[in-house]
């Protein structure tokens, strides 16, 4: 809106024209940056406002106070407006912000959910303290193994039967995965002599997969030797582990079997725990478990270590690990171990 100074009554005019575009405008403003546009034209450098005041000096004598005056009025009246919708808009924004960084308290939060050890790992660990206990020392072979090892100097030569009981995993180059904890026994006996006392805990691996088998399964061997170590020692030492894993009032039985690597050897057994001997389905009626394979080591094992037989002697033991939990624990089918199923890792 164009002005040309006139008399006060144009002025006047002029100004209520202009207050009227001003409320208009100032009704359509919506935010901070919109009211700062409206203050530019109104307010603002080439505003009627600034231009008129800055042309003051040379207005004739008699206006001067007229425009002064009301110039001023409408300049207060328009900055009172401004300022006005300004606190209006910023109490707004601000609500808004306020409302947007809101914190739910009522939400769960976000727990972070460890792991756990997987339940063989704590039975082996439960199993190695029982042992500790006892004097035992923890060694470790390796699950790559020779065939010397895992067989012909735990007395199983090429031709052995019991060969054929071990479906075996044969990786070439000689090598094959160990079939049993046992060859730990005769890498053990080459580097150290008796006084021996020592379990191995370990993974083991045969072509085997069903309710009671898998490929890979965790077996404790046991191994003594020293001088007058005779078939009560390892009586005492399995009633001993076997009643500290499955409760005090356990009963252990021995019934006799073959290995090759005893000389005599036993398979033990322990009184059921789910029907305390009377009989039921887990132990198939029998009130009996087969727990582990043991016996005297046979002498010829000193042979492959430069042992002197006829002054040392000892009992070996082996223990699958799967099975020990099964019975612990009531699982019935192997397999579950391997599988990684969190429901049932959780439980333990
Ligand atoms: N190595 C045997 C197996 O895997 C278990 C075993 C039996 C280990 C008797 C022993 C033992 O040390 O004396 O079936």
């Amino acid at each position: 809106m164009e002005y040309k100074i006139g008399n006060e009554k144009k002025l006047k005019d002029h100004m209520e024209n202009l207050l009227k575009a001003f409320s208009s405008d100032m009704e359509k403003v919506g935010n901070i940056a919109e009211l700062e546009n409206v203050r530019i034209i109104y307010l603002g450098k080439k505003s009627f406002v600034s231009t008129i005041l800055r042309s003051m000096g040379s207005l004739p004598r008699t206006m001067k106070p007229v425009v002064g005056k009301n110039v001023n009025l409408f300049r207060i009246e328009i900055e009172k407006n401004i300022n006005l919708k300004e606190k209006e808009l910023k109490s707004i924004e601000y609500e808004q912000k306020l409302k947007k960084e809101v914190i739910d308290l009522s939400l769960p939060g976000r727990c972070n959910t460890a792991g756990s050890k997987n339940i063989l790992t704590q039975v082996v660990e439960e199993i190695e303290d029982i042992f500790i206990g006892m004097g035992f020392e923890v060694a470790e072979g390796p699950e790559v193994e020779t065939d010397y090892y895992n067989f012909e100097a735990l007395n199983t030569p090429e031709d052995h039967p019991a060969r054929s009981l071990h479906d075996t995993f044969f990786v070439g180059g000689g090598m094959l995965l160990r079939t049993q904890t046992s060859p730990v026994q005769i890498r053990y006996m080459e580097k150290n002599r008796p006084p021996i006392a020592i379990i191995s805990p370990g993974r083991t691996y045969r072509k085997d997969y069903d309710v009671s088998h898998t490929p890979m399964f965790t077996q404790i061997e046991g191994l003594v030797v020293d001088r007058e170590i005779n078939f009560g020692n390892l009586k005492w030492t399995l009633e001993v582990f076997l009643r500290e894993i499955f409760g005090n009032d356990r009963k252990v039985r021995f019934r006799p079997h073959f290995f090759p690597f005893t000389e005599p050897s036993a398979e033990v057994d322990v009184s059921c725990n789910i029907c305390n001997g009377a009989g039921c389905r887990v132990c198939k009626g029998s009130g009996w478990l087969e727990i582990l394979g043991a016996g005297m080591v046979d002498p010829n094992l000193y042979s492959f270590v430069g042992y002197d037989p006829g002054e040392y002697s000892g009992f070996a033991f082996g223990v699958g690990i799967e099975r020990i939990c099964m019975l612990k624990y009531g699982i019935d089918d192997l397999r579950i171990f391997f599988e990684n199923d969190l429901r049932f890792l959780k439980q333990f």
